[in-house]
């Protein structure tokens, strides 16, 4: 019998690679999303690569009352993966109570349904924006958490410690927390990637964008931090890898082998890699030019990070597979994908 999970932000970037993955090993799904930051389009991508439709129910986790409907709808859900959330840093500067009403009461809401509808475990979304700027890289998982830099960032933090309360207040479920670092590159199919709704806020599809002539010119924001080129490293992951990842730990969640009722992971390469280099590896792998310039920095930016994956490595027994410069490529066939369907 095929265990069903709830896949929330399903048909976003993250959560429709992860939807194609779940069901390449065996797992039913079910979406829920609020179209937000996505399209429904996803579903018939995802149906193109693994040749099922997942179930789909437009909806915000904000509606309690509809998460409920929902559940009681797919009877049998017996794991989450919770995605749907806002995550862009720079946004969450200037809009901080979306933020925190957006990243927050879902999170509340499904946690209080999970026990009502036998729910068994949730792998929650989180990010590396919680350790702040680390004293020491690669971060690891017992790194202290640092004041957060941005809204969105706090939003993981609380998130994390809501989890953490709850699973030790005596409820019958067990949770694995994943700190991503930075997500980016398409499907090798190109039948789904990243697609958000209006200007990107993520560098990957600004720079995707730019090289097709979408946008005029990227900004950098900064090269005056203390990096070997001055502008800022991050840990740049394959979304394919990323995905893989939360098949093992909703299998790890849902099982008897997890030792612990919270575990946090960090996914990363362990590879930091500046933008200026991100740049120069794209038009490298690539032979298109990204026009770009240096602008001030952006406020809320961290100024260098990236991950010790030992952990994941050895207890999840999962490794990010693909190199940055094969990634960049992925993303730039998507790009040119979605000029050949007419979408951008
Ligand atoms: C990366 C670098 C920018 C845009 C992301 C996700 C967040 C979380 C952590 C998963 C930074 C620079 C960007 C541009 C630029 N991941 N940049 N010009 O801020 O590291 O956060 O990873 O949960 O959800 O957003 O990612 O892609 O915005 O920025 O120079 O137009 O690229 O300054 O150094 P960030 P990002």
């Amino acid at each position: 019998m095929k265990k069903k999970i709830l896949v929330t932000g399903g048909t976003g970037y993250i959560g429709s690679h992860t939807v194609v993955e779940l069901q390449a090993a065996g797992y039913e799904v079910v979406i829920i999303d609020n179209l937000s930051n996505s399209n429904v389009e996803v579903l018939k991508g995802i149906e193109k690569i693994s040749g099922i439709c997942p179930t789909f129910v437009q909806l915000d986790c904000n509606d309690k009352a509809g998460l409920s409907k929902m559940f009681t709808d797919n009877a049998g859900i017996k794991g989450i993966i919770h995605f749907a959330a806002s995550k862009a840093v720079g946004e969450s500067v200037q809009q901080p109570l979306m933020y925190y009403r957006n990243n927050l009461v879902t999170l509340v809401n499904l946690l209080e349904l999970m026990p009502e509808f036998g729910v068994e475990g949730i792998v929650f979304s989180s990010s590396c924006t919680v350790y702040g700027q680390p004293d020491i890289l690669p971060v690891t998982e017992d790194a202290p958490i640092k004041p957060a830099l941005s809204p969105y960032g706090n939003t993981k933090q609380i998130n994390e410690e809501i989890i953490r309360d709850t699973i030790y207040s005596g409820v019958p479920f067990k949770s694995i927390i994943l700190r991503y670092f930075n997500p980016i590159g398409a499907h090798p199919s190109a039948e789904i990637g990243e697609l958000p709704n209006g200007v990107p806020q993520n560098l990957i599809p600004y720079l995707t964008q730019t090289a097709m002539g979408i946008r005029q010119e990227l900004s950098v924001y900064g090269n005056d931090y203390d990096t070997p080129d001055g502008s800022c490293i991050r840990d740049y992951i394959n979304v394919v890898d990323l995905a893989k990842a939360h098949v093992i730990a909703i299998e790890r969640v849902l099982g008897e082998k997890s030792l612990a009722d919270v575990e946090t992971f960090n996914l990363g390469t362990g590879r930091g890699v500046t933008v200026l280099e991100l740049i120069n590896a794209f038009e490298t792998g690539t032979g298109v030019k990204v026009p770009h310039k240096i602008v001030e920095r952006r406020e809320g930016d961290i100024e260098k990070v990236w991950a010790n994956p030992k952990k994941a490595n050895e207890v999840l027994g999962w490794t990010a597979q693909e190199s940055v410069e094969d990634t960049l490529l992925t993303a730039w066939n998507w790009q040119k994908r979605l000029r050949e369907k007419g979408i951008q």
